[in-house]
């Protein structure tokens, strides 16, 4: 089973698919690389939004891609809505179990573009103990840039599971120091993070090739589990511990 972790093929939600021209195409796509299940995450920020408006409009831009999807009489993915939720430990104030994935007790939680502080740190930490739910990082590649690994170690601790992009395992700039994390077994779940089909089209097909040509389809096939795992609601524990020790780097 394949499971799409992150996307924004929602029509007209955000800066992804920006109708529902686009956000078919995109499923095309999906569908052609094999992909059994695509998470919608759509942005939501709360300074932007309140839960409910944004689940208004959610459920709205998901109801026209239902429709056109049924006209097609075409197969694509099954579509799971969740959204990609902008850290701050404000969240803890709102319904944020609106804002799971469907079907399961798991969050995608993206964090500012910084060094991490250990004020933010603390405050996010302190978000994964209270809050009640399953994190899933969105894009754990893009932190990269401003911390080091013991941060990245830092920030991973407590179950939270890590989710990459596809294009980040084919770009040679992120490339390595994301197999670093995916030998140590603290990478976990592949997302397209797609958006349009020219600019941003989701390329797991080719980035999960590349993964099984490079590294084994045992790797792989450890990593599409864990999607199935997490997309079936079972405990982080269970899908932070598929990988470990698989894998001595
Ligand atoms: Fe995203």
């Amino acid at each position: 089973m394949r499971v799409d972790f992150h996307s924004h093929i929602l029509p007209g939600m955000d800066d992804g698919a920006k109708d529902v021209a686009q956000a078919m195409e995109l499923l095309g796509m999906l569908k052609k690389d094999g992909v059994d299940v695509v998470v919608a995450t759509p942005h939501f920020y709360l300074d932007d939004d309140s839960v409910d408006d944004f689940l208004k409009a959610r459920s709205e831009s998901a109801l026209r891609l239902n429709e056109a999807i049924l006209s097609s009489k075409k197969n694509f993915p099954e579509i799971r809505l969740g959204a990609e939720v902008y850290f701050s430990p404000a969240l803890l104030e709102l319904e944020i179990d609106k804002l799971c994935i469907s079907g399961t007790n798991y969050l995608l939680i993206e964090l500012p573009y910084q060094s991490f502080s250990t004020v933010l740190l603390n405050s996010f930490h302190d978000f994964v103990r209270y809050c009640g739910h399953g994190i899933i990082l969105a894009h754990i590649e893009r932190y990269f840039e401003f911390n080091t690994f013991g941060s990245i170690d830092e920030i991973l601790e407590g179950e939270v599971l890590a989710q990459f992009n596809c294009d980040s395992a084919l770009e040679w700039r992120t490339r390595n120091r994301l197999l670093k994390l995916f030998f140590e077994g603290r990478l976990h779940i592949m997302g397209s993070d797609a958006h349009d089909p020219v600019r941003r089209p989701p390329r797991f097909g080719k980035a999960e090739k590349f993964l099984r040509r490079k590294y084994g389809n045992n790797e792989v096939n450890l990593l599409l589990k864990a999607a199935e795992l997490a997309i079936k609601n079972a405990e982080s524990g269970k899908i932070a511990g598929l990988r470990q020790g698989s894998f001595s780097f």
